[in-house]
Formats: structure tokens, C-alpha cells, sequence
């Protein structure tokens, strides 16, 4: 690990340069957005979640005060679906368009979108709305209720998986199940769609993660050219993934505003949110394990079934981190998906190894109880010491370091293996660990920088979804110019920037910065053709032979301030532009990022109360450009794992799927009650063969593994191996 210079700007803890105007109210998120002459949509839910919409009783509805217009199957434009491709970059989270046909697919599905002057009076209309439908019989109600295997759409062999378990002389054979989680981000959906007449235009404020995404869906939809739609998301708050793609309000809310000619807004009630924008699926996974009497494992099978919609084809590649965990030689993952009457999943939060690791993760848990044999030292047996996949040898892997850094601060050598041995009064404790890991990818990336009197302006497409790419990109552009955080304006969330990309994956720090310090030399060389030309600072010297510090350009024992060299030459700026994209790196090395969650809960069987009380946890992500805003990723995924553990789930009724529970007063999440003492190192070994900054990313990982770690920790308090999420009070109750 190397420390950070002093006079360096990234990798140094900094405030997030957005934080006052969060704090002030100032940030202008979508749902806080106004515009002149604004309507306020209010979509209506279908309360059914498999049958046919009959018929729509209107009059009452638009008899109500302030009401404009009430969208709806019978009264809607003709629209064209997005070719929802990954490749075009115009997926989209609900291939149908809103208010298609008569059909219903799931509970919560738009019937109409009232559209009034207010939001209270587009609010009370939509519970006036009065729908007749006809109730199929057979709803698919979730896999917990079918037997049915689905259809495999992904599957990965190598060795002899089957044949090695046969012979294996320590064998596990376990499913694992998990409900369906809801995001729940803090600001929930939100259009705010403006169709300028004039120039035949359409601007959308979205709360979105993928600007260019959203554009070129519309751009489709609308039958528009791409440079007509704009999409704007400056602030979101939050999206964990539910944010990627487009969901249908959106297209509703921008048909209503064409159809009007006046700004819609729809910012979808919280429970409709969580009926209509996705949700990480239940999955079901076997896991079978075979391993010698040392502990090294012979083989590994890993079967997932997955939800997903009755239209759409959403996988969450649960076996995804599989092949890659472990040095084995034997391994099979067979990934499946059930089609189910709910709204469509999408991708939670380390999408689908979140859910695998867990399963994963436990199955090495039960294995190490099996071979009798401490958890960590089964892991560390078992190390890849190069990516098994592929072959080749990992950029940079220090996951040893993870486990053992994190061993020893979680004070694992002082742990009783026995089962329920170690107390604190009438509290059971339970110590569990796993190991995490997740993908490092990047994606192009362009961006334009601009250097003034003032300071530097630098502006990107991609978005802040709240995790601090304000702040990251000013500190490299600091970084590279001498030019204080403070004096670095950053504009990002805007179609009409240079491209950027999904906020998503993990992949926005390794994509971004590399396209921010390209611009940036760009600039620099620009400025510096000026300073060295004629009448410059500098005139007559080589612009290669002048250096960049403190926002000044200096060469032959002279110095001139970036503001200097523009007012001589009487230029407002200099302007640069830049891109990155991932290069042929992936030939040669395999990038993963690697992480270990130690955990320590309480059981107190006389009350039955159980709580995590203390998580240790280590991260190998490469550099961290900002660790305060890194650091506060990860707690806030161990947050996330506590609720998956423990308490998340989405409940869809067995006898019709309708979701019982979307409401934060049902579905449970953990509140600062329920906040364990949570220790986060974060390695800093910068990993330079992935980009020049050494980052490899930070949004997801902290996920991976948690719910495992509790699982495991639960076991050891308790002796139930519970393996169905979340591990409610309930089921430790259960005595049968
Ligand atoms: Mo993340 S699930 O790619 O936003």
C-alpha cells in the first residue's frame, strides 16, 4: 500500500463539492423541479395482477376540480416501443408501452394517468378512476409457489463437475432461497417532460441513472431524431439499479406533455414505486459442493431460478462470481428464469452476485462446519491465486490481505467454533464471515474541460446518483491543473454534454476520470500553444518543456496563472475535449474487485431478539479517489445487507400476486435501531493496469457477501441454518 502525497487531490478524503446544496435544498433533483404552467400526473394502478381491463369509468374522475385530461388505453397517442438494446444504448425496463392493450400482467400495471393542475387534485381524480376487469384464474403468484424449473438461459462447465461430486469424499447439497427486495431509493421516480411546439422538441428532467439511455428510448418512442430529445437528471437520489433504464411513467408523462402542450410532472407515489419499477427478484439456488478431507474443493454446481415478468426476460446471473471464487477445477453454473405476474425485476445493487454470493457464500459456511475446519482457513485453502475462469492472472487481487486484515480486527482467533458457546448475559453471540467480490468493468466515456479566469469548468453526460462523481471529477481535474476543488465547476446528467455512461455496474470512476484527464491535457496543451506563441508568457519555448502547478504554467524559471495567459491574449478560455474507452487490457488480465465482511450478532432467545452488533469488513477496490465518499459506499451496502439478511422482502399474495406489502410501514428495512458498530478499511492498492488512476470502483461490492456473513454468524449463535432470506425472528422462533 502506498500513502498518498501530500500536495495529491485524489485519493485524499475530500467534502463532496455538492454537499451545501444538498444540505440547502439548492440541488435541483427531478422531483423538486418546477416549471412554468406545470400539470401533475397521477398514474392509476390496476389492482388486479392477471387478467383483462374491461372497462374505465371516467366521468366522476374528470368531474373533479383542476382536472386537465386523463390518459388511459382508449385516449393515447400511437407510440412506438424502444428496440431496448444494451448495444444501441436504448434499453429500457418495460419493452411494452404504457396503456398498449386491455391486458393486465401485473398488480400496480398503469390503467390511466390523470393529468390536473395539482398534484392534490390529480391525486384525489385517480382514486375516483373506477376499472372493471376480468380475473384470469392461475396467476403465477412466485417461485416460493411453483415447482416448475423455468427455462435455462445461461449455463457454464468446466472439468467434470457431476463426476467429481460423485467421488467426493465431503459433499454439501443445499438450496438456498430469497425474496424478492425492493430498492427503495429515498427519491422516488420522477418525469418531468416539457414538448416545445417551436422547435418540435422534447426536454425530460428524470431521475435517472443513463441520460443517453432514456434520450435515445424516447428518441424511438416519439419517432424523434435524438438531437430533439434532451434528458436532464442533475441530482438523484439514489437508484441502486432502478434507475438504469426506463420505466413506463416516464413515456406516459411525455406523451401527456405533448398532447397538452404544458410541462407534466409525475413523481410516482411510493407505493406504486415499488409495484411498478422493478425489484430485485426471488431467486432459488442449489449449491452442491464436493471437497477432499483437506478442504480443497473438488467441485462446485451452482443451479439458480430467478424471476422474472411475464414480459419481459430479465436475468439476475446469480452464478455469475461462481467460476471465478474458488481454485477448483471442476464447476457448473446453470442460470434459469420463471416468468411470474409481477412487474418486471430489474437489476438491484450488485444485480444477481449479491444473491449468489449469499448462497455461495453460506454453502462454503456449511461446508467448513462439515469438514470441521475453521471458515476462513477453508477460504484461504481454496484461494485463486489467478482468475480459474479465464486463465490469466488478475490485475490486482489482495483479498488474502482482505481476510486476514479484517480476521485480525474482528478479533476472529479469540472465536469458539462450538455452537451457542459464546455469551455476553442473556445474549448468544454468533460470528460469521464470507469473502466478497465484484466485476471491475469500464465503459467510453468523453468529456469537455474548460479553463477560465475563475477556475475550470468540466462537463460530462454521466450522472451522480448520489455516490459522489461531483466530487471525484473535480478532484481530477484538480489534480491535474493545481486548481483548487473549490474553483472546479462540474456539470454532469445532461444529454447535451459530451457522452457519459450509465451510472451503473460499479463502472462510472474507471470510465469517467480517464475521459475528465484526457479533456484536461487537452486544455492544457491548448493553453499551452498559447502561452508559447507569439506574444505569449512564454513565446519562443517549447509548449513540452512547461509544467502544470497550481493552476499555473511554468517553464525557464518563469511562472504565469492560467487567468494571466488568457487576459494577455484576451480569450475568456481555453477549451479541451477527451475520451476514454477501455482498451485491450482484458486480453491480458482478468479485474475483479475482492472483499471480506466479518460479522459478529447478538441473540437474545429469552426475547427473541437478534441484531448485528458489529461489522468488520476490508475492500480491495484499487485506489479510492475519495475515501470519504468510497467509504460511506460501502457502509451504506452493509446497511442494505442487513436489511436483505434480515428483514426485505417483497410479499405478493398466493392466491392472486398481488404485492401485499408496498409501503415502508410493511416492508421492513433496518432504521438507525437496528445500526451495528461498522469498521471499513478500504485497502489502497491502486490497480494502474485497469486505468491511470488505479480505481477499479466501489458502489456495489460492499453488498456481496453481508447477507452470507450474517447468515453464517446467525448459525453460530443459534445452530438454525436458515437458509430462505430474510432470516426472520419468526423462523428462529420455529421449533419444528
Ligand atoms: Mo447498479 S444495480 O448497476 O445501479
Amino acid at each position: 500500500m502506498s500513502a498518498i502525497p501530500e500536495h495529491h487531490v485524489v485519493g485524499r478524503r475530500t467534502p463532496r463539492v455538492d454537499g451545501e446544496d444538498k444540505l440547502t435544498g439548492r440541488a435541483d433533483y427531478t422531483v423538486d423541479h418546477r416549471l412554468e404552467g406545470m400539470l401533475y400526473g397521477y398514474p392509476v394502478p390496476a389492482s388486479i395482477a392477471h387478467g383483462t381491463l374491461e372497462a374505465l369509468e371516467l366521468d366522476a374522475a374528470r368531474a373533479m376540480p383542476g382536472v386537465v385530461d386523463i390518459l388511459h388505453h382508449g385516449h393515447f397517442p400511437d407510440l412506438h416501443r424502444s428496440p431496448n438494446s444494451m448495444r444501441q444504448g436504448n434499453a429500457v425496463s418495460e419493452v411494452r408501452l404504457p396503456f398498449e392493450d386491455d391486458r393486465i400482467h401485473y398488480h400496480g400495471q398503469y390503467i390511466a394517468l390523470v393529468v390536473a393542475e395539482t398534484l392534490a387534485q390529480a391525486r384525489a381524480a385517480a382514486f375516483r378512476v373506477e376499472a372493471r376487469y376480468h380475473r384470469n384464474a392461475g396467476a403465477m403468484t412466485g417461485l416460493a409457489a411453483s415447482d416448475d424449473e423455468g427455462e435455462e438461459v445461461g449455463q457454464y462447465t468446466r472439468g467434470e463437475p457431476e463426476l467429481a461430486f460423485g467421488i467426493a469424499p465431503v459433499i454439501l447439497d443445499a438450496t438456498y432461497t430469497m425474496a424478492a427486495e425492493s430498492h427503495l431509493q429515498l427519491e422516488p421516480h420522477a418525469t418531468l417532460a416539457e414538448w416545445r411546439e417551436a422547435d418540435q422538441r422534447l426536454i425530460v428532467h428524470e431521475s435517472t441513472q443513463g441520460v443517453f439511455y432514456q434520450r435515445n428510448a424516447l428518441a424511438h418512442i416519439f419517432d424523434l431524431p435524438p438531437e430533439q430529445v434532451e434528458v436532464i437528471s442533475h441530482y438523484i437520489g439514489s437508484g441502486f439499479g432502478n434507475k438504469l433504464f426506463m420505466w413506463p411513467h416516464a413515456v406516459a408523462t411525455a406523451a401527456a406533455a405533448r398532447l397538452l402542450g404544458r410541462p407534466v410532472k409525475t413523481v410516482l407515489p411510493r407505493q406504486q414505486d415499488m409495484m411498478t419499477t422493478g425489484h430485485r427478484p426471488a431467486s432459488r439456488q442449489r449449491i452442491r459442493l464436493g471437497a477432499e478431507l483437506d478442504g480443497s474443493l473438488a467441485s462446485i454446481q451452482h443451479d439458480s431460478l430467478t424471476e422474472t415478468s411475464t414480459i419481459d426476460r430479465y436475468v439476475d446471473a446469480c452464478g455469475g462470481a461462481t467460476p471465478v471464487a474458488y481454485a477448483c477445477d471442476s464447476v457448473a453454473t446453470h442460470q434459469r428464469i420463471l416468468p411470474v405476474h409481477h412487474g418486471s425485476p430489474c437489476p438491484m445493487r450488485a444485480p444477481g452476485e449479491a444473491s449468489g454470493l449469499f448462497a455461495l457464500e453460506s454453502a462454503i459456511d456449511e461446508l467448513a462446519v462439515a469438514l470441521d475446519m475453521d471458515p476462513l482457513a477453508l477460504r484461504l485453502k481454496n484461494y485463486a491465486h489467478q482468475d480459474p475462469q479465464r486463465g490469466l492472472p488478475w490485475s490486482s487481487k489482495h483479498l488474502d490481505r482482505c481476510l486476514e486484515s479484517t480476521a485480525e480486527r474482528f478479533g476472529w482467533a479469540s472465536r469458539d467454533p462450538g455452537i451457542g458457546n459464546m455469551r455476553d448475559g442473556d445474549e448468544i453471540i454468533g460470528q460469521g464471515m464470507a469473502a466478497a467480490t465484484w466485476f471491475a468493468g469500464r465503459q467510453p466515456c468523453a468529456a469537455r474541460v474548460t479553463l477560465r479566469a475563475d477556475g475550470v469548468f468540466v462537463a460530462c453526460g454521466t450522472q451522480d446518483i448520489g455516490t459522489g462523481t461531483y466530487t471525484i471529477v473535480a478532484q481530477t481535474v484538480a489534480e491535474l491543473t493545481g486548481v483548487p476543488v473549490a474553483r472546479v465547476e462540474v456539470r454532469l446528467g445532461e444529454t447535451g454534454l459530451p457522452a457519459g455512461p450509465l451510472s451503473g455496474g460499479s463502472m462510472t470512476t474507471a470510465s469517467t476520470l480517464p475521459a475528465v484527464a484526457a479533456a484536461v491535457r487537452d486544455a492544457l496543451a491548448a493553453l499551452k500553444e498559447v502561452a508559447t506563441g507569439p506574444g505569449g508568457s512564454f513565446e519562443g519555448l517549447d509548449p513540452a518543456a512547461l509544467d502544470v502547478a497550481a493552476g499555473t504554467l511554468q517553464g525557464d524559471s518563469r511562472q504565469a496563472g492560467f487567468a494571466e495567459i488568457l487576459a494577455r491574449h484576451r480569450l475568456s478560455d481555453v477549451t479541451g475535449e477527451g475520451s476514454a474507452a477501455p482498451a485491450d487490457e482484458r486480453q491480458e488480465y482478468s479485474f475483479r474487485s475482492f472483499g471480506a465482511h466479518f460479522v459478529e450478532v447478538r441473540w437474545d432467545p429469552g426475547i427473541s431478539r437478534l441484531r448485528v452488533a458489529r461489522v468488520v469488513s476490508s475492500i480491495d477496490v484499487g485506489r479510492a479517489i475519495n475515501p470519504v465518499a468510497a467509504r460511506n459506499q460501502v457502509e451504506g451496502a452493509i446497511v442494505m445487507g442487513i436489511g436483505m439478511a434480515l428483514l426485505e422482502g417483497l410479499d405478493y399474495d398466493p392466491r392472486d400476486a398481488r404485492l401485499i406489502n408496498a409501503n415502508v410501514s410493511d416492508y421492513r428495512i433496518p432504521v438507525h435501531a437496528d445500526m451495528p458498530e461498522i469498521d471499513v478499511e478500504l485497502l489502497d492498492y491502486p490497480d494502474y493496469r485497469f486505468n491511470e488512476f488505479g480505481a477499479r470502483g466501489i458502489g456495489e461490492i460492499g453488498l456481496t457477501g453481508i447477507a452470507a456473513a450474517i447468515s453464517n454468524a446467525v448459525y453460530h449463535a443459534t445452530g438454525k441454518r436458515l437458509r430462505d432470506l430474510p432470516i426472520s425472528v419468526e423462523k428462529l422462533m420455529d421449533r419444528t
